[in-house]
């Protein structure tokens, strides 16, 4: 964390803010927008308005940063079940994200009981009501996933938002992502907003099956990830073949401690004596495409 950080809100396209960070170098949300994000990357594709019917509703958002996510969450899921008991626990490394998000007052398209609820959680970090047990747990979400698998929480959905792979490897390991998939129910759903190969190869080996989620803003699609791959649909000719590449190399990070630089070093090694394709030839190949 940049002690100094000037967190200055940026507008992006759907009229909502989010911060750029200097220390990984690259927006918290697309420019396309921050709440149609939370929407149509989490939100829809977790299909969180269906499953308000399960009652309590368990939901581990990682790399709460804003807290957008949530807020879509809590907001979908009470306006179809008001009813609805939510066990809620979030991650996140810097706690001044949230409090400079309520300084700004940069959630007010959201309900005013939402806002007040992410009030407490960015002044608190904990919040028990009769609908809402939610514990905003700040540090490394390396240590903090440890002490949610020990706790016992499994989830009905997860949002994964850190940053970039290439930013934040840390954050897409495969021994960090297979401890998130033990905090998941069998029947429960994974979204992020990344389609990387390296992202999706890695929740592949901690034994998730994967989907695309629907493009928001640009081409790219997201991922939803669940144990349970009932009416996922396949991935397309592309996808399949893009994991057959280089670009499918996952990071790695056995003893969930290493700097990002080690960990993009030591997957670089792994891509320099692999066997696979190497992506550009991958690319050349689906060229003309212009869907994936
Ligand atoms: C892309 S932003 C998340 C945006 C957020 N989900 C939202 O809706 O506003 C990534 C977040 O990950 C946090 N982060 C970075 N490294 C982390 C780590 N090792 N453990 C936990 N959080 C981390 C950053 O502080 C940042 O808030």
């Amino acid at each position: 964390m940049i002690e100094n950080e000037q967190l200055t809100p940026q507008l992006t396209a759907d009229g909502s803010f989010t911060f750029f960070s200097s220390e990984f170098g690259e927006l918290f949300h697309s420019h396309f927008g921050a709440k149609q994000e939370a929407e149509r990357k989490f939100v829809e594709p977790l299909q969180l308005r269906k499953k308000s019917k399960i009652s309590p509703l368990f939901l581990l958002d990682i790399c709460y940063g804003l807290g957008y996510n949530t807020a879509a969450a809590l907001t979908a899921i009470w306006e179809v079940n008001p009813n609805c008991k939510i066990e809620w626990i979030g991650l996140e490394f810097d706690q001044r994200i949230p409090q400079v998000t309520l300084e700004y007052n940069l959630l007010n398209a959201y309900p005013d009981y939402i806002q007040e609820i992410l009030k407490e959680l960015a002044q608190n970090h904990y919040l028990k009501t009769e609908l809402f047990n939610a514990n905003l747990m700040i540090g490394d979400a390396r240590n903090t996933i440890q002490t949610v698998y020990n706790s016992g929480f499994k989830a009905d959905a997860i949002f994964l938002d850190p940053f970039s792979p290439a930013h934040c490897p840390q954050l897409w390991t495969v021994e960090f992502l297979t401890l998130v998939g033990q905090c998941l129910k069998p029947q429960g759903d994974l979204a992020t907003y990344s389609c990387s190969a390296t992202a999706r190869s890695a929740l592949i080996q901690a034994g998730l099956q994967i989907a695309s989620t629907s493009p928001v803003g640009r081409r790219t699609p997201g991922t939803i990830a669940s144990f349970d791959p009932r009416g996922l649909p396949p991935l397309s000719p592309k996808e399949q073949e893009h994991l057959k590449t280089r670009a499918a190399v996952p990071y790695r990070d056995p003893s969930l401690s290493d700097t990002a630089e080690k960990i993009i070093l030591r997957r670089q090694a792994e891509q320099d004596t692999c066997t696979l394709e190497p992506t550009s030839h991958w690319k050349k190949r689906w060229r003309s495409e212009s869907i994936l």
